[in-house]
């Protein structure tokens, strides 16, 4: 791989490289938010102009959205796709289930739209996000910016009732004023260092007046593509062996590569 990538991107780009084996042309697939599917979003603009993957997208973001059209894919609204073969996606957060966090991005909600209007979703990651119990990252929970005080108050309520090891809430902030959603709605990040029902939490929150999503997809992801700063991955399925995939076509992906840092 070039050596113009450090450990980090290389290990999201051999994941990114692998997932990209799931696609095949004619598909319509979902594309994710973060530098993990950013780096998918590139390498499928370099498999389309070098080898013609002929696919549609649909962005899971307005970032990724542009840089889908940068790279010169083809994109479509979930209206217009009504349907796609899968989506693929980072995370900040899986366990051994597949159940992860997600939401540092800011795209939660259309995130969860897109992977539940897919028939799969496969996870992009590297080794820092795969735990054993959820939570040191910060569960991000989208909320209407109407009361939103009151809301988190209510979430501060489920809180003191649920099974975590923290109970503290920050609104979201980017360059010190209130992040906004896509969708229009604020942030709030939940600090709970441990969260041992997810279940339980998932369906508390989304009870409360406001919340409108939560960063917890539960049964959503059949398969995590686990990228190494080597260039293998490993797929990893709820309750099964870890596959190792090793059959990276090292000219392929520098063609790739090439064709990315040139434009
Ligand atoms: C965005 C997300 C991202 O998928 C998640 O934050 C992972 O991003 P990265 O690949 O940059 O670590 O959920 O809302």
């Amino acid at each position: 791989m070039t050596d113009r990538l450090d450990t980090i991107d290389r290990a999201k780009v051999a994941s990114a490289y692998h997932a990209m084996s799931f696609i095949e042309s004619g598909m319509s697939v979902g594309l994710g938010t973060g530098s993990t599917a950013a780096w998918l979003v590139k390498l499928l603009g370099a498999r389309k102009h070098i080898e013609g993957l002929d696919i549609q997208c649909t962005s899971t973001s307005e970032v990724t959205e542009a840089l889908a059209l940068e790279v010169g894919l083809p994109t479509q609204s979930l209206e217009e796709a009504d349907w796609l073969d899968l989506t693929i996606d980072g995370a900040d957060e899986f366990d051994p289930l597949l159940t992860l966090i997600k939401g540092a991005g800011g795209a939660l909600l259309r995130e969860k739209i897109v992977a539940t209007a897919s028939d799969r979703m496969i996870v992009i990651s590297d080794l820092s996000k795969q735990v054993d119990v959820l939570g040191a990252f910060p569960l991000p929970v989208e909320v209407v910016r109407f009361g939103w005080q009151a809301t988190q108050g209510m979430i501060g309520d489920v809180l003191g009732e649920a099974d975590v090891a923290e109970e503290h809430i920050e609104r979201r902030m980017r360059n010190g004023e209130p992040y906004v959603t896509d969708e229009g709605h604020y942030i709030l990040d939940l600090h709970l260092k441990r969260i041992a029902d997810v279940d339980a939490l998932a369906l508390a929150l989304l009870a409360v007046p406001g919340v409108v999503e939560t960063g917890l997809f539960i049964d959503i992801a059949d398969t995590v593509v686990l990228g190494a700063s080597s260039g293998e991955a490993q797929l990893l399925r709820a309750d099964e062996a870890p596959v190792i995939v090793d059959d990276l076509d090292e000219a392929r992906l520098q063609a790739f590569l090439d064709h990315i840092f040139a434009t």
